[in-house]
């Protein structure tokens, strides 16, 4: 039984095909090959099952063998070839199954160490496991969801006429101000980092600041794009790399129009998961009555609920007695995590935007608001991750702008390509950032935002 007398059916690209494509297009009867990796085997006296995936489907496809013999050797973990009949599945939870007449193991696991089993294996315990976890069910459906999602994210994109940019990971500038950029050294190396570029640079924190350029220009932009950032907190919902969609848009003069841009993208890619991921969407949300209702809210025509920093503050200091802080919330600081908890997952018990934060705790480049306390921005908090994305006008005028770097105590000639900008030809712009893995965690309801992305960074881990 050699791999090449496998007669396996073949894809338009000459692929083998995927169990998806089988099970969705052959009808019962027909002669199949197909190949994957073991996830259960089961010998009895007279028959034996298997479970195959292959990453396409969220439940695989059962085997049969009427001659236990052919499982000879077959061990969870095992790549294989299985040539047979496909067959309609007495089953719940699978249309179809195969009746396997050969079996061809192209790769053996070792079953005294191969970490994965049937049973359910706790996140902590995959994420140990980083190289073998893909395989494991929970993962391959947020993956799968991932994928489908950034084809929703551009779709959503291209057909409203935003053009997409390739923003740069290495810069000079710390667009958010937090202090949180990884610096590049250049160890080992002849050229020092400073002389390397001529200055000291660092990896993106956000593409921001080169989407305005291109703003200015194609007037619709956005980028997709890994930002980094030295977040020491250990936290279900901060990542050191992460991924987030970033859009900007030129003649932009309310608030308003970008919080519709920012609620239509969510709608539409949420819909376009349900319509192209519906089973891995409801693997999370089938016993999880408040995340299937999440959806169906993400997704409904009612507009998500928007109130000011000001009433957000007014609403968590008359917060339920019961609902005891561990920061007082208090107008002029930050919403820690616990508000903005309380405010999406259970005062407005979905999304809600909140606008307008005072100036003092929001970086140099906002537009500030006619009161000279406030600017233009927003946070959209969700169930889940909380503050799913962040955004704002920008301030359009180069005096303004050259004052606001300063107070920030930004060094201004390091942003003279961008405050430049604003001499010729300037414009009421503004933009928005959501932070791709919390958008996941909000449609998978998972805790913890490193069993989102495929190879997590955090503070004190970068496994492989
Ligand atoms: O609120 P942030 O810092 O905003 C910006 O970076 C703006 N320059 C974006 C823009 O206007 N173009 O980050 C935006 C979003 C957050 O709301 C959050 O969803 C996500 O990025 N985010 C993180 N996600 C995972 N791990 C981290 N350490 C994150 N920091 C921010």
């Amino acid at each position: 039984r050699s791999l090449s007398s496998c007669n396996t059916n073949k894809t338009r690209l000459g692929l083998t095909p995927t169990l998806r494509n089988i099970i969705e297009t052959e009808a019962t009867g027909t002669e199949v090959t197909i190949s994957g990796w073991i996830k259960s085997v089961r010998v009895q006296k007279r028959i034996a099952f298997a479970e195959v995936s292959d990453g396409s489907t969220l439940r695989g496809i059962q085997i049969i063998m009427n001659d236990p013999q052919i499982a000879a050797g077959l061990s969870t973990g095992c790549s294989v070839e299985i040539k047979g009949i496909l067959a309609s599945s007495p089953g719940r939870e699978q249309s179809k199954e195969i009746q396997a007449n050969s079996i061809y193991i192209i790769g053996n696991a070792d079953p005294e160490t191969y970490p994965l089993q049937k049973k359910r294996h706790s996140m902590e315990f995959l994420r140990e496991i980083g190289n073998i976890r893909p395989r494991s069910q929970t993962i391959s459906a947020v993956t799968r969801l991932r994928d489908r999602a950034e084809t929703g994210l551009h779709k959503f994109f291209h057909e409203n006429e935003f053009v997409r940019i390739h923003t740069p990971a290495i810069t000079a500038n710390d667009c958010e101000g937090g202090g949180e950029a990884f610096q590049l050294a250049t160890p080992g190396s002849k050229i020092p980092e400073s002389d390397f570029f001529g200055r000291k640079v660092n990896l993106t924190v956000s593409g921001q600041l080169h989407l305005e350029v291109y703003a200015n220009a194609f007037k619709r932009v956005y980028n997709f794009n890994q930002s980094f950032r030295a977040e020491p907190s250990q936290t279900g919902r901060h990542l050191s790399e992460f991924w987030m969609v970033e859009a900007e848009c030129a003649f932009v003069r309310k608030l308003a129009l970008l919080l519709e841009v920012e609620e239509q993208m969510i709608r539409s890619t949420t819909q376009y998961l349900v319509d192209n991921a519906g089973s891995d969407l409801e693997f999370f949300s089938q016993k999880n009555e408040p995340l299937a209702k999440l959806v169906q809210r993400l997704t409904d025509r009612k507009p998500y609920a928007q109130i000011t920093y000001t009433e957000a503050i007014d609403i968590l200091q008359n917060a339920d007695p019961l609902q005891k802080f561990a920061f007082k919330p208090e107008w002029g600081q930050g919403l820690q995590s616990e508000h903005e908890r309380y405010l999406a997952a259970k005062h407005f018990d979905g999304p809600v935007f909140v606008t307008d934060y005072p100036a003092e705790i929001k970086p140099f480049y906002m537009l500030p608001n006619p009161d000279g306390k406030t600017v233009a921005c927003m946070d959209l908090l969700v169930p889940g991750p909380c503050e799913l994305l962040g955004g704002s006008l920008r301030e359009h005028n180069l005096e303004r702008l050259q004052t606001s770097i300063k107070a920030h105590g930004i060094d201004e000639n390091s942003l003279d390509w961008y405050t430049s900008l604003r001499r010729y030809g300037t414009t009421p712009h503004g933009g928005f950032g959501m932070g791709f893995e919390r958008y996941i965690q909000m449609v998978t309801g998972l805790e913890n935002i490193r069993d989102i992305i495929p190879f997590p960074r955090y503070a004190g881990k970068c496994l492989c």
